[in-house]
């Protein structure tokens, strides 16, 4: 068999695993969660998750990834234990290929907004004008334009495989977009209503913390860190002997929140400072941003800058999502990469359209009281992401010799280790469980 890529260098496994991580998920949909779940109370839950699931997980994620350097099918027919563990694998994949579709349009939107803020949103100042723009563009054929678009950019950066495509890429943007959330944040703490918006994002309400709450924070603490369905497993196989994986997912976790954490900066001191509700779902990025722009000196010049280094966050995240479903056919199914690729930008494209269309002529066409882009979104993030979860943690923990796990992480001390596989044993596991399903309303 051919030897498979591989990242060159360790800034390249950084930038490639943290690109994956940061994305949409971290400024759009981090703020929208924390919004419309109470703020301080849902930033608290969120962060516990990291700690206690989040980290092991992408350490488990490595560990299987690196040790059968495969996709996420194959890893598991390569690795000990029965056959049944290859759903893990199945999950994974269509749940890439469901997220992959409604957050194509999200990027949509995003290159949009890069575009018209480029002629200051045709005038529209107020926060109402913008409010109604988003609404008039959402709804329109644009946005199944932008949808496919995007996802023809990823097709073609894909099709160049690892190391050109994803690993380049990523070198370049991530240090970019640090700087300017950065700047943004400090900016946003100058706004008038600004210690309200911190307190709404730092002070937990106890009070706020019903089963919905923890299993939102759930869903999102397993979208940020893009685990539960193989993508760290697809990546890491492409990672070194000598990448440190442990280190690798401390970093990638720290990054992501602070990521997180500086977007919920730069949204609630807006939200509160220009008259919206913290609670306004979805849009709430597209409405607010726009108008902190506006205030700002040179806000003609920010806010192209900021949509695109956005959109370029999705895209690295979405490449890695892709890579899950072309990894699969490429090595199981035999197809060339190229045929791989189409064959998942195709499904995407079809699927992607259908979410776009939610928000116009099929908003009132609804599953469960959700249209098709929520019930994709809430399915994969809140659903199979973490029962993706579940398993890949019992397999680490349960089925992978000790001497497999400590192969993967020479060098942790054997505390460390054995924390980590506790987390993995009975942390994980048992809390995913028990939020699940009384955040379904089971008990
Ligand atoms: N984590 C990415 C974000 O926050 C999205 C993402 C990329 C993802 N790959 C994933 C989510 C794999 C779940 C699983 O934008």
């Amino acid at each position: 068999m051919a030897r498979r890529a591989q990242f060159t260098t360790r800034l390249g496994v950084i930038a490639a695993t943290v690109g994956s991580a940061v994305g949409l998920g971290n400024v759009w949909r981090f703020p929208y969660e924390a919004g419309v779940n109470g703020g301080g109370a849902f930033l608290l839950v969120y962060l516990l998750f990291i700690l206690a699931i989040g980290i092991p997980v992408i350490t488990a994620e490595f560990i299987i990834g690196r040790s059968a350097r495969a996709n996420v099918y194959g890893a598991f027919k390569r690795l000990p234990g029965s056959r049944a563990w290859n759903f893990i694998g199945l999950n994974g994949i269509l749940a890439a290929i469901l997220i992959l579709s409604f957050y194509s349009v999200v990027a949509g939107w995003t290159a949009e907004y890069f575009l018209d803020s480029l002629t200051g949103f045709g005038g529209a100042s107020s926060t109402a004008e913008l409010h109604s723009r988003f609404g008039n563009f959402t709804a329109s054929w644009k946005s199944v334009v932008w949808t496919l678009i995007f996802l023809g950019v990823n097709f073609f950066i894909l099709r160049r495989g690892v190391q050109k495509g994803i690993e380049r890429m990523s070198n370049m943007m991530m240090p970019l977009l640090f700087a300017i959330l950065l700047l943004f944040a400090f900016n946003s703490l100058t706004l008038p209503s600004a210690a309200q918006g911190l307190e709404f994002l730092f002070t937990p309400d106890f009070s706020q913390l019903t089963p919905t709450v923890w299993l939102g924070a759930m869903g999102q603490a397993f979208f940020s860190l893009s685990i539960g369905l193989g993508c760290l497993i697809t990546y890491s196989g492409y990672f070194k002997q000598q990448t440190k994986l442990l280190g690798t997912a401390v970093t990638t976790a720290g990054l992501d929140t602070l990521v997180a954490i500086l977007s919920g900066i730069i949204i609630f001191p807006a939200v509160f400072s220009f008259g919206e509700s913290p609670a306004a779902g979805p849009k709430l990025v597209f409405e607010v941003l726009p108008s902190i722009f506006q205030g700002m000196t040179l806000g003609r010049l920010w806010s192209p800058l900021f949509f695109l280094l956005l959109l370029l966050a999705s895209l690295t995240s979405t490449i890695s999502m892709a890579e899950i479903a072309i990894a699969y056919f490429s090595e199981e199914r035999k197809m060339s990469r190229s045929s791989a690729t189409a064959l998942t930008i195709g499904i995407c494209g079809v699927l992607g359209t259908l979410c776009a269309l939610s928000f116009g002529p099929l908003g009132e066409f609804t599953i469960c009281g959700m249209t098709i882009f929520n019930l994709f979104d809430f399915v994969s993030s809140t659903v199979l992401l973490p029962l993706g979860g579940i398993f890949i943690s019992l397999y680490v923990g349960f089925v992978l010799k000790r001497s497999a796990v400590d192969a993967q992480l020479q060098g942790v001390p054997a505390a460390v280790v054995g924390a980590v596989l506790f987390c993995l044993r009975f942390v994980a596991p048992i809390c995913i469980t028990l939020i699940f399903l009384s955040g379904l309303g089971l008990f």
